[in-house]
């Protein structure tokens, strides 16, 4: 790795970004084909009309390979110091996936990993490459979250065959003397909540499995949805207050989009407009670790996010994990 001399005042700044979507898309009509549910129902719980999903022989590797090349092209970059990807679904259960997307993206020898908190995933990597990127242990980073949760998802399970899609969003963080970009992130946990989230089978606790269905993803919603709102608005406020923003600051909250009712719900805890909040489940469905990355790479493509924003973000996971960053987004080229 590649260190920086200036490691107390480091700023970190968003160099790049991008994101990938597999080209196949699954409306609620088509789910409601297979599936005890209908288009008004999801739309009406969730605010999701469709998600994208990946075809057999894609894996996770492949979107995250596919958005990070476009975050290294966003950012007029070739080479980085780090590679980190956030993800719960990498494509064996052993190795880490980032050191083959790392050389897939020929980035060569730098250290790479693979970081799990699931939702909070994007969170998380931003808060563990924005410190080494302070302490001078790299200059420029690449994170990735990604995952590919209909890998894992029951597709007759109706509690959550209809949440998730696949996808990919990648950043480039930089190191910057004096730079103004991630200014905080603020993360927490309560593994007494790891039941409400689970795939129970194949890991060191219940080897892999018989029975098929314990290798299938779980979840308690109604419970994560009430922790989901608490945690996501205590941290947003705690980082807010941290950095010195009221919520009137605030150009853009950019929550995890697991939920339309939790993003508004959240919202409106802390104050913050509806039309100041970021929406795109309604077209990609709840991306996991992707999620953040994917809203900003379309509202950058878009135009919405502009040079000088006040961005606050914030995610809620399995684990149970959460975490918010405040951050302010940077000057980028138009994105391809
Ligand atoms: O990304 C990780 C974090 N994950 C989340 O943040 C997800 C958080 N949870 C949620 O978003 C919501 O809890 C869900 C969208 C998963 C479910 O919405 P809900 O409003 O909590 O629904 P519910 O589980 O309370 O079910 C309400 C009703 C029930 O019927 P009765 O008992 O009222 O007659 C369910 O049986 O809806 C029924 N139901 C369904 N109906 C049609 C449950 N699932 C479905 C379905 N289609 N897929």
């Amino acid at each position: 790795m590649t260190g920086t001399p200036e490691t107390a005042a480091q700023g970190v700044v968003v160099a790049g970004i991008g994101h990938a979507l597999p080209p196949r898309v699954v409306t609620n009509a088509e789910l409601a084909q297979h599936l005890d549910t209908s288009d008004e129902w999801i739309r009406t719980r969730t605010g999701i009309r469709q998600r994208h999903v990946v075809d057999p022989g894609t894996a996770t590797s492949d979107l995250a390979v596919e958005a990070g090349a476009r975050a290294l092209a966003s950012a007029g970059m070739q080479a980085v110091d780090l590679v980190v990807l956030a993800t719960t679904t990498p494509d064996h259960p052993c190795p880490a996936s980032a050191p083959a997307v790392s050389s897939r993206l020929g980035l060569g020898a730098v250290p790479a990993f693979d970081l799990n908190a699931v939702c909070s995933g994007f969170v998380y990597g931003l808060a563990v490459t924005t410190g080494m990127l302070r302490s001078g242990a790299a200059g420029s980073a690449l994170l990735i979250g990604v995952d590919t949760f209909s890998t894992i998802v029951d597709p007759a399970d109706r509690a959550t065959a209809f949440l998730f899609g696949d996808g990919a969003g990648a950043v480039v963080l930089r190191a910057e003397p004096g730079g103004c970009g991630i200014l905080d992130v603020e993360l927490g946990s309560d593994g007494g909540l790891q039941q409400l989230i689970q795939v129970r089978s194949g890991g060191s606790r219940q080897p892999i499995s018989a029975d098929p269905a314990d290798g299938f993803f779980a979840m308690q919603g109604q419970a994560v949805y009430r922790h989901a709102v608490a945690h996501m608005t205590a941290s947003t406020a705690t980082v807010l207050s941290r950095v010195g923003w009221s919520v009137r600051d605030v150009d853009w909250f950019v929550g995890h989009q697991a939920n339309r009712r939790i993003l508004e719900a959240t919202a409106a805890r802390l104050g913050i407009p509806a039309e100041r909040t970021l929406v795109n489940l309604d077209r990609v469905g709840n991306t996991a670790a992707a999620s953040i990355p994917i809203a900003l790479a379309e509202a950058a493509a878009a135009g919405d996010l502009r040079a000088g924003h006040k961005l606050a973000v914030a995610a809620f996971g399995g684990g149970a994990t959460w975490g918010s960053a405040a951050l302010v987004w940077p000057e980028l080229p138009p994105s391809g």
